[in-house]
């Protein structure tokens, strides 16, 4: 299957996909690879291993003129399904409406737990002992579509946000592309 995925920043996750999708039988193939920071770090790396990429701020564009670009891209790519990996931006009900059931995102939580920004730090302030990260089924509601996958990190005495962010972040690298492989087979 095709896939395109959507970041804005780093792009570690987006890494470890096509990474995977690169071994036999991976099942996926990254078609494309776009992002609404034209400068994301993860943007050059992409271009680097030759996979396509779409790079334009959403800056002075209204929001349905811009998904639409994107939209215009992901349908030029061939690609049957979305995979969000850190893209800070919220996809509207009706580009997500439009591409219902086949959009995927990462987040750093055990959800239901934790939706939304500072999870980790939410996860330490709350004392919880275990942290992990969740692969998800989108839907307009931000996190809160079905759950397909998750992996736990536990939490250490004296974690910080950062060092319990890097522990999730291994979890994340070898879920995701687990999660996104059985979700196109099924
Ligand atoms: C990850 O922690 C992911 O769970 C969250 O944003 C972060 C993106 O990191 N949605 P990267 O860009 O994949 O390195």
């Amino acid at each position: 299957a095709r896939v395109a995925i959507l970041i804005s920043g780093r792009g570690s996750n987006m890494m470890s996909l096509v990474a995977a999708s690169r071994a036999a039988n991976s099942g996926f193939e990254v078609v494309l690879v776009a992002s609404d920071k034209p400068e994301a770090a993860g943007l050059a790396w992409a271009r680097e291993q030759g996979v396509p990429v779409f790079a334009h701020s959403p800056r002075g564009i209204p929001k349905a003129e811009y998904e639409a670009a994107i939209e215009d891209a992901i349908r030029q790519s061939g690609a049957e399904a979305i995979a969000l990996a850190g893209y800070m931006r919220l996809l509207s009900p009706e580009f997500v409406g439009r591409w219902e059931g086949r959009i995927l995102n990462i987040h750093p939580s055990l959800l239901p737990k934790y939706k939304g920004l500072d999870t980790h730090a939410r996860a330490i302030a709350a004392g919880d002992a275990v942290a992990g990260c969740s692969v998800h089924l989108v839907t307009a509601e931000l996190d809160a579509g079905e759950v397909l996958g998750q992996a736990e990190a536990p939490v250490l005495p004296g974690d910080t946000p950062e060092s319990l962010a890097d522990r999730v972040l291994k979890e994340e690298h070898r879920l995701y592309p687990r999660v996104l492989a059985e979700f196109l087979a099924r």
